[in-house]
């Protein structure tokens, strides 16, 4: 059985990684070894079969043992460690949901049921570096990949609404803290029914306005009532890391752009992070290469993958399934809101989310074990 060394398993990602390992039976075909860069001699949980200790994640031998690495620990730590472990010959699979070595020329983005053919190949030619995208891509390429696959997308602009998860688990925290500061404002007013609204949103916005910088020191600003229109990096362009983020990935996810064979797809946009808990949603605006009639579109979509949906563009239906509510903690990808647009009868408009924890973070990872140990 093969070795697999699991690194910051206890941490969001890698806590959903655990479940779903879990859930689908991963252990049974593997030796796990679980590594921790704070407690190495501590007892490994319950999924540990022979290795029961925890190892130390940052010493170089103990994980060269490992046929595989999968790791949730974050990019500082791939950048400190990876390129020791190749330093020195290892020649195992390493499996890395951090951005850090994404672009990298060894490197595949892995998301399986939009590119296996990407990941076959690059496995034919001995690759190693197997990397979860970013969650929106990934997310975005799970709903609406078909019309990529099919050739069809001459370009396509994505506005997102992304959730706090993004950002990470204090992320998480904050929003619910914010919002709980900006209830607890205004508690005595909500109460009364008589109480004048515009009462109530002054105290909000001074609330708002005036919050610490305890109350904002992941995000910066207060999420809670509002929005935040910039995502990572400034790129110095005018466009965030995020923004750039959606067209160099889904180009490289599909084996496409400079140094392959097919040109491409422009892909830009806005990304915003909005009050939501752990689903990226957004809006699409796709130029087509040509008027496909719509019910050709959603069959499409719909026999994609087993994992999307399609909703039908109706109220009732948007407003029922098409939100993060419903699709928190499903691998279900809602796409929906398709229409023709009135610039013209290539103009399509989609509207799909994601939960950015599994699409779009862990189950492209473990999927990728399964398809290394096959
Ligand atoms: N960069 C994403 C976000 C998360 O901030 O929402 C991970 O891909």
């Amino acid at each position: 059985m093969k070795l697999v060394g699991l690194v910051g398993w206890r941490g969001m990602v890698g806590s959903v990684l655990m479940q779903r390992m879990q859930e689908e039976g991963d252990f049974a075909h593997i030796e796990p070894v679980f590594f921790s860069t704070s407690n190495a001699g501590g007892k490994a949980p319950a999924m540990a079969k022979n290795e029961t200790t925890l190892q130390d994640a940052n010493n170089i031998d103990a994980l060269k043992r490992c046929d595989i690495i999968i790791t949730c620990q974050g990019g500082d730590y791939t950048n400190e460690v990876f390129p020791k472990l190749r330093a020195i010959g290892w020649n195992g699979h390493w499996i890395d949901a951090a951005s850090s070595l994404r672009m990298s020329d060894d490197a595949v983005i892995v998301l399986d049921p939009v590119n296996l053919p990407v990941i076959k190949n690059a496995l034919s030619k001995g690759q190693k570096n197997w990397i979860g995208g970013n969650c929106t891509v990934s997310c975005m390429l799970m709903g609406v990949g078909a019309l990529y696959k099919a050739g069809l997308v001459e370009w396509m602009s994505t506005q997102t609404y992304q959730a706090a998860s993004g950002g990470g688990a204090q992320h998480m925290r904050e929003l619910l803290t914010q919002f709980g500061t900006l209830n607890a404002e205004v508690k005595a007013l909500l109460h009364d029914p008589k109480s004048a609204i515009l009462e109530i949103d002054r105290k909000l916005i001074e609330k708002q306005r005036a919050m610490s910088e305890a109350e904002t020191a992941n995000f910066g600003v207060p999420l809670a009532g509002s929005l935040i229109p910039w995502i990572d990096r400034d790129l110095g362009n005018g466009v965030s890391k995020e923004e750039w983020k959606g067209m160099a990935e889904t180009n490289k996810i599909l084996g496409w752009g400079e140094g392959f064979g097919t040109p491409a797809v422009p892909v830009d946009g806005f990304c915003v992070r909005v009050g939501a808990m752990r689903c990226h949603s957004q809006a699409l605006t796709f130029k087509l290469k040509k008027d496909v009639p719509l019910a050709d579109i959603e069959a499409m979509i719909a026999a994609d993958n087993e994992w999307v949906r399609v909703v039908p563009n109706t109220r009732e239906a948007s407003i029922r399934d098409l939100t993060p509510v419903a699709a928190t903690g499903t691998l279900t990808i809602p796409v929906g809101r398709l229409r023709k647009m009135a610039m013209g009868p290539e103009y399509l408009g989609a509207f799909t989310i994601g939960d950015q924890l599994l699409w779009g973070a862990a189950e492209p990872l473990r999927r990728m074990l399964r398809i290394i140990l096959q």
